[in-house]
């Protein structure tokens, strides 16, 4: 099939490449045109395992790139939007890109002769597909779903650093619609995929990326609770998570204790998800809990700093700045607030991260930063260690202080070791 996609972050892009490689002719469509050149020059405008690799094979005979959104969409059967659906400052998603994205959809559909199909892919509150873009898709191109155009609603699952991977093999597809030619288009493009396809309508295929993030974020403040009790009383945590994780009806994935969830998607869903219950008259009690444990969890590293200040603590080693290894996404990284807090108790910081340095000396320009793990922990007094880079674990820490954030240490651990809460 002929497919565009709209935006070129990490959900478009991996879907691009991932439709490409099955065979889809695909054109990904973006207003940056650095982005759109990186991608034609087959890089990689994100940090992610395989795409590159992917682009030098499908670039340009199965993908290209473009800013040009009216064409792309012309010449192509069906659309993915895959924009960013941000937070405003209260927490409600911000469906701003949405609105364009169908608007432009509907302005080029006046032209088009025959039924094209909308995917939505991005993550979008239930009642989106509804209210937003199926009314804009019809205002703008003059025609009526579902005889004028098709919409399905596609949730994407896929986790940064492993993107490409979940989706070639995806625990489930999600095909909401109610319109039997759209669910028809929906099938034919993941037809080469080997997964179950759940049917829905709209808003459950909307509701259901939301209850999958808020479970997991759930299941992270949950440990992350357990681990703070564990802590108090010297339980070993590790050892309580691995026997509780292998009731198959509790499960050992997704089950480790650290300094809480980041990224782009879980504390941003998690707040979108409250916001959205709260407008209906629902106050979610276990949803609010969950971000406040979240949000206290570096905080139990800066306490475990103060409370073991028989070391020297001024200058401190930051190990790694990104939500998690594998990316260089920094967005809601727990370790930037940790940066800020060790700044206003003015610490001296020494920083390293494999990937992320560019982005954070945008942010803290007169910090300074090591070349490696090793250079940082040798100039400083405590290390802290804030993403799971593997490499951490090969770091002589010598007699340092080593507060590990993110449990990585399955064996022999550093001599003056303590972990945030196990
Ligand atoms: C998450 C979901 O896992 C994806 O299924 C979903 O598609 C995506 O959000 C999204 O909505 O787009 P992602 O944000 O890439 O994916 O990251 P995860 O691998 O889920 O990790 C989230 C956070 O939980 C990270 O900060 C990670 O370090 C932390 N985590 C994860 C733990 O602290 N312990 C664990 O055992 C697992």
């Amino acid at each position: 099939m002929n497919i565009s996609i709209i935006g070129t972050g990490y959900v478009g892009l991996i879907t691009g490449a991932g439709l490409a490689e099955k065979g889809h002719q695909v054109t990904c469509v973006d207003i940056s045109k650095e982005k759109v050149k990186l991608i034609n020059e087959r890089t990689p405008p994100i940090y992610e395992k395989g795409l590159k690799e992917l682009l030098v094979k499908v670039v340009p005979s199965k993908l290209k790139a473009t800013t040009n959104f009216k064409a792309a969409v012309l010449n192509s059967d069906a659309t993915f939007i895959c924009v960013g659906t941000p937070s405003r400052k209260r927490g409600s998603i911000n469906l701003d890109q949405i609105k364009k994205a169908s608007q432009e959809i509907g302005i080029a559909l006046k032209r088009k002769k025959g039924k094209h199909y909308i995917i939505v892919k991005s993550t979008v509150v239930p009642g989106t597909m509804q209210e937003t873009v199926i009314p804009q898709i019809e205002k703008h191109s003059g025609k009526k779903y579902p005889n004028g155009f098709g919409a399905v609603s596609c949730p994407e699952f896929l986790r940064e650093g492993s993107a490409l991977e979940d989706f070639r093999n995806p625990d489930r597809i999600v095909i909401g619609s109610n319109d039997n030619d759209s669910i028809k288009a929906a099938e034919e493009i993941f037809k080469k995929f080997e997964a179950p396809i759940i049917r829905t309508s709209f808003k459950e295929a909307e509701m259901i990326k939301y209850a999958s993030n808020a479970f997991l974020a759930t299941k992270l403040s949950f440990i992350n609770e357990i681990g703070n009790i564990c802590k108090k009383m010297s339980i070993n945590t590790n050892k309580v998570a691995e026997a509780v994780g292998l009731d198959h009806r509790i499960g050992r994935k997704f089950f480790k204790s650290g300094i809480g969830f980041g990224g782009s998607c879980f504390p941003k869903d998690v707040q979108a998800l409250i916001y959205k219950a709260t407008e209906h008259g629902y106050h979610p009690r276990l949803l609010r809990s969950v971000l406040d444990v979240n949000r206290d969890q570096p905080i139990k590293l800066l306490e475990l700093l103060d409370e073991n200040d028989k070391f020297n603590n001024d200058k401190i080693a930051i190990l790694g700045l990104t939500f998690k290894a594998g990316t260089d996404d920094i967005r809601e990284s727990p370790s930037l607030s940790i940066i800020k807090e060790l700044l206003l108790d003015d610490k001296e910081l020494i920083i390293f991260d494999p990937v992320a340095v560019n982005k954070v000396k945008k942010l803290f320009p007169h910090l300074k930063y090591a070349s490696s793990a090793q250079e940082a922990v040798d100039s400083a007094d405590v290390a802290l260690i804030l993403t799971e880079w593997p490499e951490f674990k090969d770091v002589d820490y010598k007699e340092k202080l080593v507060i590990d954030g993110k449990n990585i240490f399955d064996g022999k651990r550093p001599k003056n070791y303590q972990g945030v809460c196990w």
